[in-house]
């Protein structure tokens, strides 16, 4: 029986194999016999992209005669064309080439298309995997339905500087965190494979290290050694890669003084060389010609032979490959054998999406209009809203809301506010405001007849004009409760929106005590794209939700919160500092050879002296409308060998009044190591539904590979000695056990 299993197992693998190398042959003979026909400016022409002037997303260069040079096979692909239409007609353009090879539309489709989804940050807080795959599915479809071939996602830089606008667009600080984000979302963009007119390919970016900018200014340079590179920077592109992620885009970052777009280490070395990736790279905007603003290449001439030969397939908007890239290939200084390489890799990727068989196959209008408003997408847009919230604070049980509360003040510049719930990486659709719920109204559709609410804004979100403070306290001081809803402006978090002071903008935080003021209970909800410091609030204020920027039917997943209806399990992906002036703070730094010992031991130790030692939020913080306790951890030994596996297994008890998921975390510690290692380290989670009463054993299983970390010499090994093994709700407070390892 097991050997019919066998061979039945074994024939069926060995015919996907056939047929798996039928295709691959096949699509190589067709390219063979395409690239023979090419010439050498058409070739170039496919490594060069063009943004549309519809909408832009960097400094345009507008020549005008982009249609020209599509019909001359000059432009392999656009970025920034929206709609069926609008690509399909540019399509027909470019079946009016000698070679008729169709062009490759790219977009950011970063957190949704038509249906958006919350900020990749506020995703990454649900530690949902399944929900992040879900969003990115949906993102897909309906970019693809619009004539999207390829998305500029997932972005999966490490994000330990707050002051950066682009944390908004990553997993958050965390290298585990974010090598599972980066798979689930590479999953849910590249759907069942290409061919699938649903598929898009990913693109993963910024290669490399871009999170480490210097001060979390963007466009800046970063200085790391290999080792921190390895352990922390790479490891979520690395899965993105092992996951088929279709092609990579460079950074504008200097690594070490290198630009990343010249990186033969990052691009060559690393990427195409030690993990074997078989797509394209495609360089950030701009980026080719602006290693000679780095200071790195003399002119464009010279930017593009270094680019090109360092391993940048494609360039986005520097024109520096159409306009040099022949003249260097004749000279000698780029060779053809790199071109041709480039090449074969970017229309192996439109084979693959099968745009040769049907270069209109992604802009069909009726797919696009049954995709508009689908209300399927409608409803995870509001699920996986609600799992990305956080509760920060909840004293007195002051959450969630009775639906009989007699009086309700909404307070807050953004209580009535539409598109600013979109977040940053968002298209303006002309009718959204139609399907986008303020959280006046989510709230109105929630509460019945007997429930009032008084509304005043009280302030805008970024001026400093106290003139609406009266009426808002007013407002409370009639109401039972009061709502108050503040934060950045949409526009403040994403790229090149880094900022000095991540306070609450504007005299928000003013109104907030002024409200409080009133002595009324006050819920504060904060939308952000970055974690914000507000100390005041955090300290005085009964609870505060965390709602980041939650798209289309974000306002009526905070409602659902706010009421009960949904019990908040969000966890943040990134540590919140009490100042700027802590920055960067993360999680799972090194020990110091002086560790403070107390929240206020500034006794020659490791520590600011203005400052608490400990952050606003640690890592990992989310509370619940219930309680969870932990058991002590139960291990199945003290110690293991390689090849053995070490059990932690723990009981977690819902002995609240509610029912509600936990998301349960383990970490580890390396005492002792020829390296120093983290305090700590996240090396596992499981998100767990619990309800009220009941306890669940939750088990976890390491190995000698979970512990293995870079050496002196980059090798990535494990060693021998003492560990500690810590579970928990978030990185702070945990349960913990010790165990060894043995030779
Ligand atoms: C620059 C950004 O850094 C990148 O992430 C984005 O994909 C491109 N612009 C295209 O808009």
């Amino acid at each position: 029986m097991k050997r019919v299993a066998l061979l039945l197992c074994f024939s069926f693998s060995s015919a996907v194999l056939f047929a798996q190398v039928t295709n691959e042959v096949k699509m190589n003979r067709f390219l063979d016999s395409l690239i023979r026909l090419m010439t050498l400016e058409e070739k170039i022409g496919q490594m060069n992209q063009y943004s549309s002037d519809f909408a832009v997303t960097g400094p345009i260069t507008k020549d005008g005669d982009k249609q020209t040079q599509v019909r001359k096979g000059m432009i392999g692909s656009y970025l920034n064309v929206t709609g069926a239409e609008r690509t399909r007609s540019l399509q027909e353009i470019a079946m009016q080439s000698r070679l008729k090879i169709p062009l490759l539309f790219g977009q950011d489709v970063i957190h949704g298309y038509r249906t958006i989804f919350p900020l990749p940050l506020a995703e990454a807080a649900s530690w949902d995997l399944e929900a992040i795959e879900l969003s990115a599915r949906i993102a897909a479809i309906e970019a693809s339905a619009a004539g999207i071939h390829w998305t500029f996602a997932p972005m999966v830089d490490i994000g330990r500087d707050p002051r950066w606008g682009r944390v908004m667009e990553g997993a958050g600080e965390d290298p585990y965190l974010g090598s599972l984000i980066a798979k689930a979302r590479v999953n849910g963009f590249q759907g069942k494979g290409f061919g699938n007119t649903d598929a898009v390919l990913a693109c993963v970016k910024h290669f490399a290290a871009y999170g480490a900018a210097v001060g979390g200014r963007d466009y800046n340079s970063v200085d790391m050694s290999p080792r921190m590179l390895y352990e922390t920077y790479l490891p979520p592109f690395k899965a993105a890669a092992e996951a088929g992620a279709a092609t990579f885009m460079n950074s504008f970052n200097d690594l070490n003084g290198i630009p990343a777009t010249g990186s033969r280490f990052l691009q060559r070395d690393i990427l195409k060389g030690q993990w074997k990736f078989k797509g394209f790279v495609v360089s950030d905007w701009g980026s080719v010609g602006e290693m000679v603003n780095h200071g790195y290449a003399k002119d464009n001439y010279e930017a593009a032979m270094l680019a090109a030969n360092a391993g940048s397939d494609m360039d986005m908007e520097s024109r520096a490959y159409v306009q040099h890239l022949p003249r260097l290939v004749r000279e000698g200084k780029v060779k053809m054998s790199v071109v041709d390489d480039a090449l074969r890799r970017i229309l192996r990727k439109k084979y693959e999406l099968g745009l040769f068989a049907d270069p209109y196959k992604f802009s069909n209008v009726q797919r696009e209009k049954e995709q508009w408003n689908n209300p399927q997408h409608l409803a995870a847009s509001k699920e996986v809203a609600a799992k990305s919230i956080v509760l920060l604070k909840n004293e007195q049980q002051t959450l969630p809301l009775s639906k009989q509360t007699k009086k309700i003040a909404l307070v807050g510049p953004l209580v009535k506010a539409i598109k600013e719930h979109l977040g940053f990486w968002s298209y303006d659709w002309d009718d959204d405001s139609a399907r986008v719920p303020s959280l006046y109204q989510s709230i109105q559709n929630k509460i019945g007849n007997n429930t009032q609410l008084l509304y005043a804004k009280g302030c805008e979100l970024t001026d400093s004009s106290r003139s609406g403070f009266a009426a808002a306290v007013d407002a409370a001081n009639q109401s039972d409760v009061v709502v108050i809803y503040v934060g950045e402006t949409r526009n403040m978090s994403g790229e090149a929106k880094s900022r000095s002071n991540i306070h609450l903008p504007g005299v928000q935080e003013e109104l907030i005590k002024a409200v409080a003021a009133t002595g009324k209970p006050v819920i504060v909800l904060i939308a952000a794209g970055r974690p914000l410091v507000f100390n005041w609030t955090a300290e005085h204020v009964p609870a505060i939700l965390y709602t980041w920027w939650l798209g289309t039917k974000g306002a009526d997943a905070i409602a659902d919160v706010l009421f009960g209806d949904y019990n908040p399990s969000g966890k943040l992906p990134m540590t919140f500092p009490r100042s700027e002036g802590q920055i960067p703070v993360y999680y799972n730094h090194y020990n110091t050879g002086r560790p403070a010992k107390t929240e206020t031991d500034f006794n020659y130790v490791s520590a600011y002296t203005d400052l608490r030692n400990s952050p606003q939020y640690p890592f990992g913080f989310g509370l619940s409308y219930t309680k969870f306790q932990y058991s002590d951890i139960q291990l199945n030994k003290l110690a293991i060998k390689p090849g053995e596996t070490l059990t932690a297994t723990v009981t977690v008890t819902n002995n609240g009044n509610y029912d509600g998921e936990e998301v349960v975390q383990l970490y580890i510690r390396d005492v002792t190591g020829s390296v120093v290692r983290p305090v700590k380290e996240l090396k596992g989670f499981k998100k767990i539904k619990i309800n009220k009463g009941e306890s669940k054993q939750v088990q976890f299983t390491l190995t000698a590979n979970d512990l293995r970390f870079y050496n002196e010499r980059l090798q990535y090994i494990y060693e021998p000695g003492e560990f500690r093994l810590f579970i928990g709700g978030n990185s702070r407070d945990l349960q913990e056990a010790k165990f060894e390892l043995k030779k």
